[in-house]
């Protein structure tokens, strides 16, 4: 049984990861792959736990700065990886996250006092080694994704902890994501997510098939007639 891969989801907010994410499980399912889907912070029963606590603001009313945010999210992290990903990835299963050590890297790491030194420590000691193979940036101005976030929030529901911050906090994370994946272009592939859905996940479909996807594993004859839709960019 061979490791199955895993990819990561990154971005700014509202910009539309949890629906490549279901469009790509699909896809992958149809060719055969077996995957699972899972998110942070959370994705284990204590990392879930410890979610609550980061996203209702509880953590920053309690005082806890910036960097005990950063502990936290490592901690979760810690969990996630050796419940959830590591398991699944070594039955064979792929993983597809909804943001991981990015975020940190990002929400944790920029505009804030905490060093690039804890955050590379906090890095190493949650993955333990287990790093995406790919990494999607959904990139969109952040003034359309925040439009999106508001809009998708259910009426009376409050902004999280980290939805509340000003625009151009939000700007400058997606400047960051940016600038990260400049840096580590083999993983993390930056995806223009101002295209229509059918679009942004045919770029995606594109780069996992030409990356990730053994030729031998190929799909069945009726599988590649049912698929055709997904091979045209609309
Ligand atoms: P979520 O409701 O999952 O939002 P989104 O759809 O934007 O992913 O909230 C997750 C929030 O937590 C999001 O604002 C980013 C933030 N976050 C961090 O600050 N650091 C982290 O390490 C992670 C994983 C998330």
């Amino acid at each position: 049984m061979s490791q199955g891969k895993f990819i990561t989801f990154e971005g700014g907010e509202g910009v539309g990861k949890s629906t490549q994410i279901s469009l790509l499980a699909r896809r992958l399912q149809q060719r055969g792959i077996n995957c699972i889907q899972t998110r942070e912070p959370g994705g284990s029963p204590k990392a879930e736990a410890v979610r609550e606590l980061l996203l209702s603001g509880t953590v920053e009313r309690m005082g806890i700065p910036p960097s005990g945010e950063a502990v936290l999210f490592a901690a979760a992290r810690a969990d996630h990886v050796d419940t959830k990903i590591r398991p699944a990835l070594k039955s064979g299963q792929w993983v597809l996250c909804d943001r991981f050590m990015d975020s940190t890297r990002i929400y944790q790491g920029e505009n804030t006092d905490v060093s690039e030194d804890l955050v590379n420590i906090l890095e190493r000691l949650a993955i333990d080694g287990v790093r995406p193979d790919l990494t999607f940036i959904l990139d969109l101005r952040a003034e359309i994704g925040m439009a999106r976030a508001n809009k998708r929030r259910a009426e009376g529901e409050m902004a999280d902890r980290f939805e509340r911050e000003a625009l151009a906090v939000h700007e400058n994370r997606r400047n960051a994501f940016l600038h990260l994946a400049h840096n580590d272009p083999d993983r993390c592939k930056v995806i223009d997510a101002s295209q229509s859905i059918e679009d942004i996940a045919y770029d995606i479909w594109q780069i996992v098939e030409r990356e990730l996807i053994d030729p031998e594993q190929g799909a069945s004859p009726s599988q590649v007639a049912n698929n055709t839709d997904a091979n045209t960019k609309g």
